[in-house]
């Protein structure tokens, strides 16, 4: 497959795995990463410096491979975190931190790419999301406010560049295993001050996202082929799932809200 590809998060976890499966499929891969470290030895990808937040690093990442290249034909949005703690904590301006990367990163870097690919008459970028841009759970309200404003935004676009064959598609995994869980649970414990009214909260959520936790079942690995059937199939879906579990999970909270809530109640309780 003679494919230019652009990886955001390619120092950990799925983002890492898509790009070493992406380029042993014979792929072009450019991963993205801010720490280039973490991507020593790794030698079949081309890595990029990339820190999503900062406007002139994205400019930097798509030059680098336009000019080494000469296109792009897939983006693929992994870099994110989980901002996770009350909200009554969360500074303002961590809030806009988690949004940064988890939603306007992506979204300037589709802009960049965008003229790319309607010059070359087409394109796919691939927005990794969450089941949490669909469900919801305390501590979480703005990762998945980013997760969902994702989605919302993916299909928006979609719908704006179908007609120059270009392809938005979000890619919503579940609890997979990777450097997410650690990053929330540090996020927890930094956002949740001593004495806080949500401790209990806290302490719930922190042995839920444990790394052997029920439900983490899926490996980075797992994703990496579920991301690449999304940035490589002929005629692509909106949605892709790892699980069947993952599509029923989503399906049952949007078309059921209240059934969902009162089963997240309980488990409150
Ligand atoms: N793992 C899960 O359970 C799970 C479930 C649903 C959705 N997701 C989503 O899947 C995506 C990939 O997560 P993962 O599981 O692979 O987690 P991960 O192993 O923690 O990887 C996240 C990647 O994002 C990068 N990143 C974070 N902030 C960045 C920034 N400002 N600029 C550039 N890169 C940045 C990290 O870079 P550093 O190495 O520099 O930190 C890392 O490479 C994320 O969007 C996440 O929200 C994960």
């Amino acid at each position: 497959m003679d494919k230019v590809v652009a990886i955001t998060g390619a120092s950990s976890g799925m983002g890492l795995e898509t790009a070493k499966l992406m380029a042993k499929a014979g792929l072009t891969v450019y991963g993205g990463a801010r720490h280039l470290d973490k991507l020593r030895g790794i030698t079949d990808v081309h890595s990029v410096k990339l820190d999503v937040t900062d406007t002139a690093s994205k400019q930097h990442f798509v030059d680098t491979i336009m000019k080494e290249q000469g296109r792009i034909d897939i983006l693929i949005n992994s870099a994110g975190y989980g901002e996770l703690g009350p909200v009554e904590n969360i500074s303002m301006a961590t809030a806009h931190q988690q949004f940064e990367t988890n939603f306007f990163g992506a979204a300037e870097l589709a802009q960049l790419v965008l003229p790319i690919m309607r010059h070359q008459h087409g394109g796919r970028i691939v927005n990794i999301s969450s089941v949490g841009g669909d469900i919801y759970s305390p501590l979480g309200a703005y990762y998945h406010a980013s997760k969902a404003a994702l989605q919302q935004w993916s299909d928006t676009l979609d719908l704006e560049v179908q007609r120059f064959n270009i392809r938005s598609v979000v890619v919503q995994p579940s609890g997979t295993r990777s450097t997410w869980g650690a990053v929330a649970r540090e996020k927890i414990r930094q956002n949740v001050p001593n004495g806080s009214a949500y401790a209990d909260l806290a302490e719930l959520m922190t042995t839920t996202l444990a790394d052997d936790a029920q439900g983490m079942s899926a490996t980075s690995s797992d994703l990496a082929q579920v991301i690449f059937k999304a940035a490589t199939d002929v005629i692509p879906k909106r949605r892709y799932f790892n699980a069947v579990r993952d599509r029923v999970t989503v399906f049952v909270a949007r078309a059921l809200p209240n059934i969902f809530r009162r089963r997240l109640q309980h488990s409150l309780e």
